[in-house]
């Protein structure tokens, strides 16, 4: 993966990776528009309810400005679904023989996942430089990805799962993380009661983390 790769430039201009959940196409765009109003404009959309793909598309064709992706990616015929959709990158929070192969060559990036030293290397075996770290904090947070980078100098990740405000800087401080991503940006209640503002609020927090700059340059 080069610093040019586009899945590499989707994920370092978070540099906050929105991890949101929908019950109807509306609340996606409207999650959207609070997640941009507050300078977040990548997101990624969870394949956790039935209204997720359909959410995709409202977004892409309603704001072709924001990066849209598709989460929680665990069959191969998913990927076809989000080039359908219109998904500029999908999620895995692991990663199988059969998604990978699936993977390779498809319109849609693919962002893996992976919670051992031995998953990351199968990934960059595969050329997958950029590697989701989940669920991160589970895992060990900070500690845990310093000695995966002590051992894997290369790869270059993007923890999720229990990062939140108050942890988010101290990831992204770390050479080797691309972006964090995480649900704390769209909490259940604020989007229940369609508290956009609260969503906003704590988007403009993260964006102010970023951008990236250094996280993608070649060793
Ligand atoms: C993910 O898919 O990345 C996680 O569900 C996000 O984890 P979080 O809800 O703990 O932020």
């Amino acid at each position: 993966m080069s610093a040019a790769d586009p899945l590499l430039e989707l994920l370092v201009r978070g540099p906050v990776l929105p991890v949101v959940t929908v019950e109807t196409p509306a609340m996606g765009l409207q999650l959207a528009d609070a997640l941009a109003a507050g300078g977040l404009t990548t997101l990624e959309v969870t394949l956790r309810t039935d209204a997720a793909l359909d959410a995709i598309r409202a977004i892409r064709d309603a704001r072709p400005e924001l990066k849209v992706g598709a989460g929680t990616l665990r069959d191969p015929a998913q990927l076809d679904a989000c080039a359908r959709a219109g998904a500029a990158f999908a999620v895995s929070p692991g990663a199988t023989a059969r998604l990978l192969d699936a993977a390779a060559g498809h319109d849609v990036p693919l962002l893996p996942g992976a919670a051992t030293p031995g998953e990351v290397m199968a990934l960059l075996d595969r050329g997958h430089r950029a590697v989701k770290i989940f669920p991160v904090e589970t895992l060990g947070g900070i500690a845990f990805l310093n000695a995966l980078t002590g051992a894997l100098p290369e790869a270059r990740f993007c923890p999720s799962g229990g990062v939140g405000a108050a942890s988010a800087p101290d990831y992204l401080a770390l050479a080797s993380v691309l972006s964090v991503g995480g649900s704390w940006l769209a909490p259940a209640e604020a989007v229940a009661s369609g508290d956009w503002a609260r969503v906003t609020d704590r988007a403009r927090a993260a964006a102010a983390l970023g951008p990236r700059s250094h996280a993608g340059e070649p060793d």
